[in-house]
């Protein structure tokens, strides 16, 4: 982030035109921080214009809207607008500044988006974004001219240049990729929500893909994985990317709720069905009408409640606890567990016919230590940049090499939500740089992962290749007494790369 801001350099004289400068070399790689970078050159943009607020959004063509990626209103995540409302979108479609100097009075203001954000504006100047080829991506916007003035034909041109080099810059990022992407195939709209989920590993992408397409259907799906692989990040994602975006996200978790609780809470109950229900009561089910339940840890679901989640799951209806009237709901299922269902119906403890309607797509979200080094190190980065704003550190922390090769050694069993809480606490530990000892992980990471079996008929235990190489690699070791040396000889590989992989495998003293 800081190399980031460096890159982004304000002259002194806000009057100048190329007071905001962008590097565009600066924001390539740093993806991880696009949102946050984005606040940053709104601000300045505000600043440098002397406005109040500013506004960037970008155009989603397939739906025909736009969406501001970096709204100058933090109680809002996020604006959408139809192409043509409003002033911004009046901007993307004819691609003309617009210059409202004061909204009294004034027909092409739209009071709706007013209304929308209960901020009130009074003057506000708007011109497009445009690429190399001169399309419109996007719309930047200005609010309130400070001290209550107008913005006038300087302003109008100082924006424009500015909009130039804000363009170039947002070019060399994959939002801007995806954004021409979904142009060029409206079948599968952007998937901007992704912003939150980091990772472009392989694994990652493919899982990507699936996401995107299943979020379209209104099929169930079944997300997998270790704790804090982020099943409940990719369950938020499938509803965002969903038809149903709009309506509720509604969770339920079956492990924080007693066995006897949880038909009343995904059910609801009559009145009069048990002492105390004094009231009809909806269940998560209703609530969700329209939108997407999401039963977390549903390794957890009681047998008797198994049955009536399946009829749900087959005909979208159920009675309340307590009643006989049947009461039909239109919701997307997605579940998520820990647990190896399969295994759990071979023991008798989870139904075999549910369990086939719930995997209709089923992800297995990897551990952090499978996703490769620059994947945990784009992680890594993005959790300094929000643990710096959460906590207010006044000059986000550099992370230092020895800290970094310590992260990537590590093994990560509580995957990305550990690593989340390891950085947040270095963040608040360490004094500019972090260093090694500011990551409270344990001294050495430990030696061989438990034995997996490989049943080459059973996809639950195929052992990734890379987990094969770990094990030869580490057992060649053994052989040759740890002498590094005769163990590359007998690996066919350098000494280097010996030493490059066990660092990878989190193998190195
Ligand atoms: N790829 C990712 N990019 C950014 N943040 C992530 C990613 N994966 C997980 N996280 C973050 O890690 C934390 C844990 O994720 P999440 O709660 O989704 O995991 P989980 O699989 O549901 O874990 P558990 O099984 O323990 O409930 C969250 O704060 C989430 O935002
Ligand atoms: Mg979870």
């Amino acid at each position: 982030m800081d190399s980031l801001l460096a890159s982004l350099t304000m002259s002194k004289k806000t009057d100048d035109p190329a007071s905001v400068l962008l590097s565009v070399g600066g924001l390539v790689g740093q993806e991880v921080n696009l949102d946050a970078f984005l606040h940053q050159v709104v601000d300045r943009v505000a600043a440098s214009m002397q406005a109040d607020r500013g506004t960037l959004y970008l155009v989603d063509y397939p739906r025909a809207e736009l969406f501001s990626r970096a709204a100058h209103l933090p109680e809002i995540k996020q604006i959408r607008l139809k192409l043509g409302q409003g002033v911004a979108g009046a901007v993307a479609q004819s691609g003309a500044p617009v210059n409202i100097p004061s909204t009294k009075d004034e027909a092409r203001f739209n009071p709706d988006i007013d209304k929308m954000t209960g901020y009130r504006t009074t003057s506000l100047l708007a011109v497009a974004l445009r690429d190399t080829a001169g399309d419109v991506f996007g719309v930047l916007q200005v609010l309130n001219r400070l001290g209550g003035g107008r913005f006038d034909g300087d302003d109008e041109k100082k924006l424009t240049e500015i909009a130039a080099q804000v363009s170039q810059a947002l070019q060399a990022t994959s939002l801007y990729t995806e954004l021409k992407r979904a142009r060029a195939r409206p079948e599968q709209p952007v998937g901007y929500f992704f912003n939150k989920v980091i990772g472009e590993s392989a694994p990652m992408k493919a899982i990507y893909k699936v996401v995107q397409k299943a979020a379209q259907t209104d099929a169930t799906v079944l997300l997998r994985g270790e704790s804090g692989t982020g099943k409940e990040l990719f369950a938020r994602a499938v509803h965002v990317n969903s038809r149903r975006r709009d309506k509720p996200f509604v969770k339920v978790d079956c492990a924080a709720l007693p066995g006897s609780l949880i038909e009343n809470e995904l059910f609801g109950h009559e009145r009069g069905a048990f002492t105390g229900a004094e009231q009809r009561q909806m269940g998560k089910f209703e609530v969700a009408e329209g939108g997407t339940v999401f039963i977390d840890e549903l390794g957890e679901l009681p047998l008797p409640v198994q049955g009536k989640l399946l009829r749900v799951l087959q005909d979208r209806e159920f009675e309340r606890v307590g009643g006989t009237q049947t009461v039909r709901v239109d919701v997307r299922i997605v579940a998520a567990t820990h647990r190896d269902l399969a295994q759990m119906v071979r023991e008798g403890k989870f139904r075999e016919d549910l369990y086939y309607r719930i995997k209709v797509v089923e992800l297995m979200l990897p551990p952090l230590r499978d996703r490769g080094p620059e994947d945990l190190e784009r992680i890594a980065r993005h959790f300094i940049a929000t643990s710096t704003r959460k906590h207010h550190v006044a000059q986000e922390p550099r992370l230092s090499t020895p800290a970094l090769d310590r992260l990537k050694s590590y093994q990560w069993p509580g995957n990305v939500r550990e690593l989340e809480n390891c950085i947040e606490s270095a963040v608040v530990l360490c004094d500019g740089d972090i260093l090694p000892e500011h990551l409270p992980l344990p001294e050495t990471s430990r030696l061989p992962a438990p034995p997996v079996t490989l049943a080459a008929n059973d996809h639950e235990t195929v052992v990734p290749l890379a987990e094969v190489e770990r094990r030869h690699i580490l057992s060649v070791l053994e052989r040759a007494d740890g002498n590094r040396t005769l163990a590359a000889k007998w690996l066919g590989i350098g000494r280097n790369t010996l030493g490059r992989k066990l660092k990878e495998y989190g193998l190195a003293e």
